[in-house]
């Protein structure tokens, strides 16, 4: 590979005091903290504020509405200035340019715009929800579809999981950035992810930053579970 894969931490927690723990135990061995959801409505925008000033932030909301609340919603995150975030490809062409155009209002120095990543199909999804939901066909198949439309639309990136990276880097080359979760050190546990891959191997399938939650937030030693991730990814 070319080019460096880089490591994203998941802090999934309600606490600002055990987001903060963890943070500071991790400075210097990943690349970008992700904060979701969870945190989100747990502890408040401010909260996620101060993390983004300290910390380089990979806010996962997962933006799905019509065009216009997305931008809205995105022009009121100019504030916080995380470096990643993500929205819905299944939010169609409109509600991703309106993203684009609202992030780049926000941030009119290009050099400080986050990058703007859209979710293509959940890895909690099969193929038989998906038919569930009016979709045919399979995973790959429907991946590859939102993902195309997504880039094509202004997305500067996709989430995917690391059975996609190869099939998105066939059909789009190696401009998108691609984030990927659902990663495990060899010889760690699965917990509940289905499709994992080791970093290594996301690496070399060519993942731009991984996301790893559990195996470091979970390890007695946090740091030493990302420096050994780090070492590994080094080794590629
Ligand atoms: O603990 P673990 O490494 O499984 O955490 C992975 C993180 O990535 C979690 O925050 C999870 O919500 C997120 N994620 C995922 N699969 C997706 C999208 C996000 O596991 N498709």
């Amino acid at each position: 590979m070319s080019h460096k894969t880089r490591l994203i931490a998941a802090l999934d927690t309600q606490s600002i005091q055990q987001a903060h723990d963890w943070a500071q135990q991790l400075v210097g061995h990943v690349d970008a903290l992700k904060l979701g959801l969870e945190f989100t409505y747990a502890c408040g925008l401010e909260a996620v504020k101060g993390f983004a000033q300290k910390h380089p932030l990979f806010l996962d909301l997962k933006l799905h509405d019509i065009p216009n609340t997305v931008a809205g919603g995105l022009s009121a995150l100019g504030q916080i200035h995380p470096k990643l975030l993500t929205i819905h490809a299944a939010g169609g062409p409109a509600m991703i340019e309106r993203a684009r155009e609202a992030l780049e209002a926000a941030y009119p120095n290009s050099a400080e715009r986050p990058t703007l990543l859209a979710v293509t199909v959940l890895t909690s999804m099969d193929e038989h929800a998906l038919q569930e939901i009016g979709v045919s066909g399979s995973v790959e198949d429907q991946v590859l579809r939102l993902g195309k439309m997504a880039i094509a639309s202004g997305a500067d990136g996709l989430v995917c999981s690391s059975k996609e990276i190869i099939p998105l880097r066939q059909a789009l080359g190696c401009q998108p950035t691609l984030v990927v979760p659902g990663i495990r050190p060899a010889g760690s546990a699965s917990d509940d992810q289905k499709r994992i891959m080791t970093p290594t191997d996301a690496a070399r399938a060519g993942a731009d930053w991984i996301v790893v939650g559990r195996p470091i937030t979970r390890a007695t030693h946090p740091a030493e579970a990302a420096r050994a991730i780090q070492a590994e990814l080094q080794s590629v």
